[in-house]
């Protein structure tokens, strides 16, 4: 049976039937290509030839756990688990000029010189760019083997014949492969070296770390259609402005997803935040209305960040609602709620929040800090600056106990808070010196917080 060609677009990824000249996914013109066969799948029917017999294993069979590397980097061993896996495939996206070079050739160097063999393959920058940057990080004598290169095919065979335990990619939208026509950067080419070079770690025992960009506009042309060809997933966030930089583990098939790892970008280079929590509420000042301090988890760790709000008439007819660092539909809900249940209400008021230092909380226990935020905001009335607040808000009001209340207790407590203020029924035994008040729904918070309301 011959395989009928397929097409696909490369400005989206959406995959055609046939060719025409425009995309009906994106509705780019002449975007559409047809694929070249690359590896993707078997060429011909499996019909007639008999395969050989898999193995086949119980559930129970243990198997040793598999040996890490680790790099040394604190920050960066935790996120992808407890360190390197061998022949593991990990993609580590963020926006242009983040820090992701910066990082990898850090964590190269300190690979190296742990005694793994590593090639840093540069698509972006000259050797001699690489080199001076790496002096300008005091890394200039770790045993690390640099390329700039960008065809695919020369890549591989170096690789091969080198037998690195540790080749970085930076970036996989300048790799070309010479067997998919498109130009580099397209979803085509993007899709096919990352194929190509996860499949290769995977039959060679390599581990492979592709950098990828993500663009406002290019999201899915992006290190998206990449992501599930990997193993592990990694974003490197922040602000530019700002010199806190987050690395998280949005996706890892082995260890704990939604892990972070916190930096600091200096003069020089990445520095690890070994005490995430202290640096987040380093630049709270006096207590003022609108600024609360939310015990928050992420991925095993407990984070204190200041969640700030800022409540005032708006002089148009439609009133915005702004948030950086939190989710934007989750604050109208927020809104919606108070104003449902404990008839507080926003119309025609301007509501900004925003999570100090750059962090992008996800948690639903934050919903709590949000309220209190929002509220100290509107009745211009600060909180006890020695407070911190969790939990989750449902639509009826009522107040959802978090996980793990204990640890964001000790935290608090750790940074010399002594009271907090929770759902009642979260797991709290044997947390000294701290004052906890629990409460069981949003109307009973207000109350006591803010007097009637
Ligand atoms: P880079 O790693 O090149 O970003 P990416 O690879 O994600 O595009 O980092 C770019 C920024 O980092 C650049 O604006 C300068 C800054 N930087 C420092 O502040 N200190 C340093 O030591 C280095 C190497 C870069
Ligand atoms: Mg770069």
């Amino acid at each position: 049976m011959a395989k009928s060609p397929s097409y696909s677009c490369t400005a989206c990824g959406a995959v055609h039937s046939k060719w025409s000249g425009r995309c009906e996914a994106c509705g780019a013109w002449n975007t559409i290509q047809q694929d070249a066969g690359i590896s993707t799948g078997p060429a011909k029917s499996l019909g007639a030839k008999r395969g050989s017999t898999v193995t086949l294993t119980d559930l129970a069979t243990e198997e040793a756990p598999p040996p890490r590397a680790r790099s040394g980097i604190e920050e960066l061993d935790r996120v992808l688990g407890g360190g390197l896996v061998p022949a593991s495939a990990i993609l580590v996206g963020g926006d242009p000029g983040i820090g992701k070079s910066t990082l990898l050739l850090q964590a190269a160097a300190q690979f190296a010189r742990a005694g793994l063999k590593t090639i840093y393959v540069s698509g972006e920058e000259a050797s001699a760019q690489v080199r001076m940057r790496a002096k300008r990080l005091g890394l200039a004598d770790a045993p690390v083997q640099l390329a700039a290169e960008t065809n695919l095919r020369d890549i591989l065979t170096t690789l091969e014949a080198e037998k690195p335990g540790l080749a970085i990619i930076d970036s996989i939208q300048t790799m070309w492969a010479d067997n998919v026509e498109s130009a580099p950067g397209s979803v085509s080419q993007v899709r096919a070296a990352a194929h190509e070079l996860t499949s290769f770690a995977k039959r060679k025992g390599i581990s492979v770390i592709l950098v990828g960009h993500v663009t406002k506009e290019g999201q899915i042309a992006g290190p998206r259609v990449v992501e599930h060809m990997v193993d592990t997933v990694l974003y490197f966030e922040g602000e530019r402005g700002h010199q806190f930089r987050i690395l998280r583990a949005v996706k890892n098939r082995f260890g704990p997803a939604d892990e972070i790892g916190v930096f600091e970008m200096t003069g020089a280079g990445l520095a690890e935040v070994q005490n995430p929590s202290a640096l987040f509420l380093s630049e709270r000042g006096q207590p003022a209305a609108g600024s609360v301090v939310f015990a928050g988890i992420e991925g095993t760790r407990p984070v204190l960040v200041e969640f700030q709000a800022l409540v005032a008439p708006t002089p148009h007819s439609q009133p915005r609602r702004t948030v950086v660092g939190w989710d934007g539909g989750r604050l109208a809900m927020i809104l919606a709620v108070l104003e449902a249940r404990c008839g507080i209400p926003f119309a025609g008021l301007d509501v900004y929040l925003n999570v100090a230092g750059g962090l992008k909380v996800g948690e639903p226990a934050a919903d709590l800090a949000v309220a209190a935020a929002l509220l100290s905001a509107r009745e211009d009335s600060a909180l006890p600056a020695d407070t911190v607040v969790f939990g989750e808000i449902s639509l009826s009001g009522a107040l959802r106990p978090a996980a793990q209340t204990e640890l964001r207790l000790k935290e608090a407590q750790k940074l010399g808070f002594t009271s907090a203020i929770a759902p009642a029924g979260g797991k709290a035994s044997g947390v000294r010196g701290i004052n906890l008040a629990t409460m069981s729904d949003l109307t009973g918070f207000v109350g006591e917080i803010f007097g009637a309301g």
